[in-house]
């Protein structure tokens, strides 16, 4: 098993994120594209009004390994980016018609609208407010006028409940994954909690290795975010869905920004 960390670290830095790189190619087999259809469906149900065209385009920032992008491509024609080439590979194998651009989403800067922009779970990785902020005005830069902006933080302050999961597939290929996920939060009066997985992966020769990985993620309160979706512009509201998520879903405002 690697290292374990200390608590409080802060960021490390996207690439010390072993899940989204050097692990990546084990993402099929810890959250598959089976294990996001319901979400998906409750999604486009929330966007319909954005959908009316069949040509309808989106934008997802941290699409990963496209598992959510796997369902939602039937609805929308998607460009998915992301951090970590080694995510957007893995999504280009299930999802080959779909534009994969590397990027970060504090900053990436396209020169193009989309109907709709999407940040799932990978907002997580905003961990302080400015990380926050400068994704939504990226959210809200690439957004049309009247467009549709979706934001799906796994917590939010108000939400958030320490706990455990577990779960893993096994891959056509003899490969399998079991992996414990472990969410606690060592300083609940700062802006972040953490995810411990550990992982057990099992190599097609039947070899078997234990990784531990350790994710910072950002915590925040609903009145901040509204207060963020506000600043950058769009005028949001947020709903829990039916697994006890909050959602953000706001509307660019029609006048042009000035960085369009
Ligand atoms: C949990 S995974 C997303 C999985 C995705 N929802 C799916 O359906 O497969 C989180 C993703 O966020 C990405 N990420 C983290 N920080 C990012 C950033 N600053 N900009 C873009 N992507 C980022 C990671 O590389 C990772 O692929």
């Amino acid at each position: 098993m690697s290292g374990v960390s200390p608590p409080h670290e802060g960021h490390r830095g996207h690439t010390a994120i072993r899940l989204y790189n050097d692990l990546a190619g084990w993402w099929p087999l810890l959250s598959p594209a089976t294990e996001y259809e319901d979400e998906a469906a409750d999604l486009v149900g929330r966007l319909r009004d954005a959908t009316s065209s069949p040509q309808a385009t989106l934008l997802e920032l941290g699409a990963g390994g496209g598992s959510l992008a796997f369902h939602l491509k039937r609805h929308y024609r998607m460009t998915l980016t992301d951090l970590a080439p080694a995510m957007l590979a893995v999504s280009r194998t299930i999802n080959p018609e779909c534009e994969h651009l590397v990027g970060d989403m504090r900053s990436l800067r396209l020169g193009r609208h989309f109907d709709v922009v999407l940040v799932h779970d990978a907002i997580a990785y905003a961990t302080a407010p400015a990380a926050v902020q400068a994704t939504l005005e990226t959210a809200a830069t690439h957004c049309r006028p009247g467009g549709t902006l979706a934001v799906l933080p796994d917590y939010i302050r108000e939400t958030f409940a320490a706990q455990t999961d577990h779960g893993g597939h096994d891959g056509a290929d003899g490969r399998g994954l079991r992996y414990l996920e472990w969410i606690w939060d060592p300083d609940p009066a700062d802006d972040t909690y953490l995810v411990d997985y550990a992982l057990l992966l099992r190599a097609g020769n039947g070899t078997v290795t234990v990784e531990h990985d350790r994710h910072v993620e950002g915590l925040f309160g609903r009145d901040q975010w509204l207060g963020w979706f506000a600043d950058a512009g769009l005028s949001a509201g947020s709903d829990s869905d039916p697994w006890g998520r909050e959602i953000f879903v706001g509307v660019r405002s029609g006048t042009a920004r000035r960085q369009d």
